[in-house]
């Protein structure tokens, strides 16, 4: 009678615990999945953001290509490349890496360059957000020719790219992977658009 009171408890607290293992199983796979949509969201609005819907005519967000690790999206029209955007990061931010997400037209000029995410500090290295400052919006039509390989550098540096009021690391780092990245568009420009 015992044996069959304690079986029978055992079961129904194996059984409840089963349901709550599913329930926070079910509502992490959910969030996750929430999470992952809103990321998407955010990026395609940035994306657009660079490269207006008018410009191109392909499947933005799926014409991909992974290279080292970095993510580009190829606008293309009437099959045509429109521009490239890259992920890229700039690994000696004042506080680690910061993520940027930089786009580059077909015959080499920025269009623009959005950071994606960082750990600066707020009110220092934070200005690198468009939504703090404008400080991004300089590198708009820049190239490796604007301005020349000496002047791609802040101003602190010798170069052109002004820093930062009371921050010089962040943007130094910020200029220096975007120079980076259009010196490998450069090199590798077939690569990116090939199919
Ligand atoms: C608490 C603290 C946080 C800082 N955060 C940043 C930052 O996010 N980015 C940055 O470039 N410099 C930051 N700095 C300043 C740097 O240490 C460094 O002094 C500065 O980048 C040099 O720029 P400046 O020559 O224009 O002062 C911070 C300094 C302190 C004390």
């Amino acid at each position: 009678m015992i044996i069959k009171h304690i079986t029978k408890t055992s079961l129904l607290l194996g059984l409840f615990a089963l349901l709550g293992c599913s329930l926070v199983a079910l509502s992490f796979q959910f969030t996750f999945e929430q999470i992952e949509e809103n990321e998407r969201a955010k990026l395609l609005s940035t994306l657009n953001q660079l490269v207006p819907t008018s410009q191109y005519d392909n499947d933005l967000f799926n014409d991909t290509r992974m290279i080292k690790n970095e993510i580009v999206y190829r606008a293309r029209k009437a099959k045509k490349p429109v521009a490239a955007i890259m992920t890229a990061v700039a690994p000696d931010g004042y506080n680690g890496r910061i993520r940027l997400l930089i786009a580059i037209n077909y015959k080499g000029s920025l269009i623009g360059v959005r950071v994606l995410s960082h750990q600066e500090t707020p009110g220092l290295g934070d200005k690198i957000e468009l939504r703090r400052s404008n400080w991004i919006l300089t590198f708009n039509e820049r190239s490796l020719t604007n301005p020349n390989q000496a002047a791609w550098k802040v101003k602190r540096d010798g170069g052109e790219f002004d820093q930062l009021t009371g921050a010089t690391i962040t943007p130094r780092a910020v200029v220096k992977a975007v120079y980076k990245t259009l010196v490998f568009y450069q090199q590798n420009r077939d690569f990116v658009f090939a199919i």
